[in-house]
């Protein structure tokens, strides 16, 4: 069985409590938490930096975190969320000037490398560094803010990117962020993503054990379906 990843979004979480409600995410049965880092210059919207994550690694969360930094200049940035506990960082290519020396300084500091591609961001950005990447993140919507509407046109360049890791790249992670819910995750499976990053659907809910333990069930029924097919 194919692992898939509910990584929920702590952009949508209640940051009046965000170290309870991240662990109550978890225990509903979230596998990594992605975390939104925004700059007020890159996206409109200013967000969260690396003395929450260190804050929350030293109140003994210690699943995975996916640090989705959309910010400029990035490199410094890097070099203090690797310091504060990041397991992958993630950043937008537009955010680098030299997009292949921050690529190896993610590596270097012993994280795991994620490249972040906007809805109209050309895949050809990806020619040259596959062979440098654990995660390709498309994101579903404009970034900026948790809630908008998935962009329809994204299932097609998902489907792209699934057909440019599978004949490169396998094992690199196809992960898709923003506007993720219970209409299109049938949709997203058979596009082939891995890491499904959900922020509104899942906080919204009062309940995160059902809305997670049915996005999952979803997932796998739809992936039985494609296998048996
Ligand atoms: C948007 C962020 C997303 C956002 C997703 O710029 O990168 O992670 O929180 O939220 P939903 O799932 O509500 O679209
Ligand atoms: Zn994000």
């Amino acid at each position: 069985m194919k692992k898939f990843f509910i990584a929920p979004s702590i952009l949508s979480a209640n940051f009046a409590k965000l170290g309870e409600d991240i662990k109550s995410v978890l225990i509903a049965g979230g596998d990594l938490i992605h975390f939104d880092v925004m700059d007020n210059h890159y996206v409109p919207n200013l967000t969260l930096g690396p003395m929450v994550l260190k804050s929350l690694r030293d109140d003994n969360i210690i699943a995975p975190i996916d640090v989705h930094l959309m910010a400029r200049p990035v490199d410094d940035l890097i070099l203090k969320f690797a310091e504060s506990g990041a397991s992958f960082i993630t950043f937008h290519p537009e955010t680098s000037d030299h997009i292949d020396k921050t690529l190896n300084l993610i590596r270097k500091c012993g994280c795991k490398v994620g490249i972040g591609l906007n809805p109209s961001t050309p895949l050809n950005i990806l020619d040259y560094i596959m062979d440098k990447l654990d995660l390709i993140l498309l994101m579903g919507v404009n970034p900026g803010f948790s809630g908008q509407k998935f962009i329809p046109s994204m299932l097609n360049k998902l489907h792209h990117i699934r057909e440019k890791i599978d004949s490169l790249f396998p094992n690199i992670l196809l992960s898709v962020d923003g506007g993720v819910n219970g209409n299109n995750i049938s949709d997203l499976v058979i596009a082939g993503v891995d890491i499904f990053v959900i922020g509104s659907f899942i906080f919204s809910s009062r309940n995160y054990l059902k809305v997670i333990t049915n996005i999952r069930q979803n997932i796998n029924k739809t992936y039985n379906n494609i296998i048996n097919l």
